[in-house]
């Protein structure tokens, strides 16, 4: 693509749309009841009951032993890529949005480039954990804007997994891996129309990880923290405030909204959101029941979802809501 019909001093008014989206699950599919049993053998109990009612969790899938984040979001790439008509030759910026990255470094991002068999593009990560897809789709949304990308990858990929600590029943039923991508492209109507980032790192410890590396030893405890209502308390909250406020920014209302998709992380967060924003369930894309929190992953994975189901369109006006680890909040609204 030219680059000078769209700089920033230019006068064509450059806006970023989203071109395909893909998705990716592992093969390993695992039921409540599967994994009830499993954690019975080790003294941990639960019930499908328990996690249906409290969560709408049904299933979720994890990765196979030596399948990365990279791969994931490689699988969800290239459906995307495909979805977009486009090689990954064309691709002039990739984001990855995950806490489960292969390495300590490099980035996922770049490994996504290599395993794709590019090179020369900006290549990063983005870490604000379940946020992450939408601080992702904000930041290159940004770049594109400017003329800094034409067409970038913005992905959300998870092995959270790897992260569970399976004698806590209190988390380790919530939790899946995927991965979510969009193509996101230059474009001279809007697409993106408003979005807004937030966090607040006075929460830092009510959803954590907190371990580290130091001297070639693992530093700490390297399995997942929640306190799980003060999270889901924080998030009614933010998920509401943060809607209406893109919302203004944007000069539309509620009733502008065709598609919701908020963080897959309980039904009941959904449910309450929904309620707060008067929108009937019925315009909100759920994947939890199937995926289980997917951290990063869970919003491209539900966006795809939807799309290949033909539930969204082109047209629809779709908004997305993270929220997470850090605690970080944000949502997108766009025209798809
Ligand atoms: O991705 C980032 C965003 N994360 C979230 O949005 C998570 C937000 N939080 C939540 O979704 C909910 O707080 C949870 C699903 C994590 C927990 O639901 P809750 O209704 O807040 O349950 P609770 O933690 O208050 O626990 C209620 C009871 C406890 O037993 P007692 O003390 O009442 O006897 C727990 O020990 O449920 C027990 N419990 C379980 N029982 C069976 C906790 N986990 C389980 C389990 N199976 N897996």
């Amino acid at each position: 693509m030219n680059r000078t019909v769209f700089t920033a001093v230019g006068s064509a008014v450059r806006y970023s749309r989203i071109a395909g989206t893909g998705g990716y699950l592992p093969a390993r599919r695992l039921t409540n009841s599967a994994l009830a049993d499993q954690l019975a053998a080790r003294g941990v109990e639960t019930s499908d009951e328990w996690i249906v009612e409290r969560t709408g969790i049904r299933a979720r899938h994890f990765a196979a032993e030596g399948e990365q984040c990279s791969d994931l979001a490689v699988a969800a790439a290239r459906r995307a890529l495909e979805a977009a008509d486009c090689d990954a030759a064309s691709i002039d910026l990739i984001i990855v949005a995950t806490s489960t990255p292969d390495m300590v470094f490099p980035s996922t991002a770049c490994i996504v480039q290599q395993k794709l068999g590019v090179s020369g593009c900006p290549a990063f990560d983005i870490q604000a954990v379940c946020s992450g897809f939408v601080y992702a789709l904000t930041v290159a949304d940004s770049m594109i804007r400017t003329g800094a990308a034409n067409k970038a990858l913005v992905i959300g990929s998870e092995v959270f997994s790897r992260l569970l600590d399976f004698d806590d029943r209190g988390t380790c039923v919530l939790f899946g891996d995927g991965a979510g991508a969009v193509v996101l492209q230059a474009s001279d109507t809007p697409g993106l129309i408003a979005s807004e980032l937030h966090a607040d790192g006075r929460h830092v410890d009510i959803l954590c990880t907190p371990g580290s590396i130091a001297g070639g030893q693992v530093r700490g405890d390297p399995t997942l923290k929640m306190d799980g209502q003060a999270v889901f308390k924080l998030a009614v909250g933010v998920l509401e405030d943060v809607a209406r406020s893109v919302l203004v920014k944007a000069g539309r209302s509620e009733a502008d909204i065709d598609w919701l998709i908020p963080h897959q992380a309980n039904i009941r967060i959904m449910q309450s959101t929904a309620r707060k924003l008067k929108l009937s369930m019925e315009k909100v894309i759920v994947t939890v029941a199937d995926h289980g929190n997917t951290s990063a992953a869970s919003i491209p994975l539900a966006l795809d979802v939807a799309v290949r189901d033909r539930r969204i369109r082109r047209g629809d006006t779709v908004m997305l809501e993270g929220v997470g680890g850090g605690f970080t909040w944000g949502a997108v609204l766009l025209d798809f």
